[in-house]
């Protein structure tokens, strides 16, 4: 029997592996065998890049936070040189009036990533882009919205429709999109498409991601049931500080904002490195720690990056501090370092955040339960800010 939700943010939380799915379903195509691009899609992308590999992503919410994302994975896998700006800055600034020239001394290829493709800052910067003339691909869970209209190129994602505020399943397929446009900008960029290599290297990478909703597939009934006892457990908590390196910041960020949206409780997202520069002073029973912990063995920088997060969790521990932990299964290391571990399936680096994130979804979820909170309508926010606010 199928289950009753009480929820749109639950169902859509597990509306997730599915989401994903039909997401890279829409951009690959079975070719001898073996999966390939969509055709459809990416040969127009081939000019949407510039000769100087500069990209800009403007976005608002939980889409900017996919644009963290992006950032980081775009750099270290592509080797683009990407800014991530708030939509509502970017779009609002301009040089000074006399020196017009001296607004763009750079001419990057611009992403806007939206769920509704109609947020007004969004659509603002979009419009502020393409006058400024650079090239624009829009990113956004409605196919017809204002913004995959009025971009150069649009890449859809096939979430389906979200209608509780709290964006998530929206964002797992923002996230998915954003490695399909770096697997092809690696192919692109060594000229790999038609090759026995770049077969292999498309292979290999799409093959990763399809893995990815799988593992959540999997995971989602433990994380359920874990997320629902530690929600009981850190309810009086006023404050969490969620940390997380390189990639994995995005994430932070997400969780804090997550948790604010849905239980009106304070949180904030810091990379890990930052806690001894001030947040620190907040650690107490009352504020407790969210840190990201997996690693990727194969990815050196990984290896490194989660070397530094232990040393921090034995100092923590050494503090007193109370600190849910994510970590790869089986990371007894971890586990034994911090109050709370939640266990997620080793995949590659880049792909991480994709599980990651929806532990951190279900967490707010029993949080506003825990809260009275009316989770699909929280107090005072939209699903979609169309008005230009002030
Ligand atoms: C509102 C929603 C957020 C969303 C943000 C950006 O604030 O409540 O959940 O992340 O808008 O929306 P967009 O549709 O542009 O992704």
């Amino acid at each position: 029997m199928e289950r009753e939700f009480p929820h749109a943010m639950l169902r859509e939380m597990w509306e997730q592996p599915e989401a994903i799915r039909r997401t890279l379903a829409l951009y690959t195509v079975e070719s001898e065998g073996s999966l390939a691009l969509n055709p459809e899609y990416f040969p127009g992308l081939a000019h949407w890049g510039n000769a100087h590999g500069e990209v800009l992503i403007a976005a608002s919410g939980s889409s900017r936070h996919s644009g963290l994302f992006g950032e980081i994975l775009l750099e270290d896998k592509c080797g683009l040189a990407v800014d991530v700006e708030y939509a509502s800055e970017y779009s609002l600034r301009g040089g000074h009036p006399n020196a017009p020239q001296s607004r763009d001394l750079r001419n990057p290829s611009v992403i806007v990533l939206s769920q509704s493709g109609e947020t007004s800052d969004t659509l603002a910067a979009l419009r502020e882009a393409r006058v400024r003339g650079h090239r624009t691909l829009a990113i956004t869970n409605v196919e017809d919205s204002t913004m995959a209209r009025e971009a150069d190129f649009s890449m859809p994602l096939a979430a389906g429709r979200e209608k509780a505020i709290p964006a998530t399943k929206s964002f797992t397929c923002q996230l998915t999109v954003l490695a399909l446009l770096a697997l092809y900008e690696e192919l692109s960029q060594n000229r790999l498409t038609f090759t026995d290599q770049g077969r292999m290297t498309l292979t290999d990478g799409l093959r990763e991601l399809l893995a990815v909703p799988d593992a959540i597939e999997t995971q989602l009934p433990a994380w359920e049931t874990q997320m629902a006892t530690l929600a009981k457990k850190y309810r009086g908590a006023a404050t969490f500080l969620f940390l997380g390196r390189g990639i994995h910041y995005a994430i932070a960020r997400e969780g804090a904002l997550k948790l604010k949206e849905a239980s009106y409780i304070h949180a904030e997202g810091y990379p890990t490195g930052e806690l001894k520069h001030g947040p620190n002073a907040l650690v107490s029973e009352q504020t407790p720690l969210v840190v990201l912990a997996t690693v990727d063995p194969s990815d050196d920088g990984s290896v490194l990056r989660y070397e530094k997060t232990v040393q921090l969790l034995i100092d923590m521990k050494a503090q007193g501090a109370r600190v849910i932990a994510l970590a790869n299964t089986g990371d007894e290391a971890v586990a034994g370092l911090v109050s709370d571990c939640v266990f997620i399936t080793p995949a590659p680096e880049h792909l991480l955040p994709i599980s990651e994130v929806v532990p951190l979804q279900l967490f707010a979820y029993f949080m506003a339960l825990e809260h009275g909170v009316n989770v699909d309508h929280p107090r005072n926010l939209a699903k979609a800010v169309v008005e230009r606010g002030v």
